[in-house]
């Protein structure tokens, strides 16, 4: 699946919005299992977050395409100024993380925003590809995955590491988690 059916481009905001319909439909299928169990009221909150996240000016994005078909996505961004006071993520970060460890390792640094791959596509290496795309030239990044996610294997395979606990909306376990770029 990984092979050379599957091409992955990189693309920055507005060239993803291009993508709206096709990241949509791929995020409901993604998340549709545990333990995310999201439903089609959360397909609906993704597409009001992809709005304004694809506006940030530091929005990367790595799609991976088959025969013109969305099979996985992984994108981010860093923010300069204060976190969106909107986005009940961020204020739940603000409310539970020391304001130290933010300020050393989320502030300014790249987020890892979303990554997904279709499941029909998953353990062929896909996010793995999509994961390291993103971090090349990133010196710092941080994301959050759910504590029962098989995505956390991945991340510490790729060199993330544990730096804090959260409790996102849902009541879902978080883990905030930080990559530095060897030096
Ligand atoms: C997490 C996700 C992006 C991984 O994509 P992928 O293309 O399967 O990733 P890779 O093939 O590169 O790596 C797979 C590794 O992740 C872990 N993994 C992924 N799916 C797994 C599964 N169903 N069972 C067990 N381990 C799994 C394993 O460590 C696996 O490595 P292995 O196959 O050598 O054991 C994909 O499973 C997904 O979209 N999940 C739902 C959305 C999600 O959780 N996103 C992350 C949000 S933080």
């Amino acid at each position: 699946m990984n092979g050379p059916g599957i091409s992955y481009q990189e693309q920055d905001g507005s060239g993803t919005r291009g993508w709206t319909r096709q990241l949509a439909d791929l995020y409901g299928v993604a998340f549709a299992g545990p333990p995310w169990r999201e439903t089609h009221a959360d397909v609906l909150r993704f597409l009001r977050r992809f709005a304004w996240q694809s506006t940030v000016p530091t929005f990367r994005c790595i799609l991976a395409v088959a025969d013109d078909e969305l099979l996985g996505a992984c994108y981010g961004y860093s923010l300069t100024g204060p976190f969106p006071p909107d986005e009940p993520f961020y204020q739940q970060l603000l409310t539970q993380i020391d304001a130290g460890l933010i300020d050393r390792h989320l502030r300014g640094t790249y987020e890892i925003a979303e990554l997904m791959v279709h499941p029909d596509a998953q353990r062929h290496g896909v996010g793995t590809t999509l994961l390291t795309d993103m971090l090349t030239n990133c010196r710092q990044a941080w994301l959050c995955v759910h504590r029962d996610s098989h995505a956390r294997r991945l991340y510490e395979r790729a060199g993330f590491r544990h730096l804090a606990p959260l409790t996102a909306a849902r009541n879902q376990p978080l883990d905030l988690m930080t990559w530095t770029a060897a030096t």
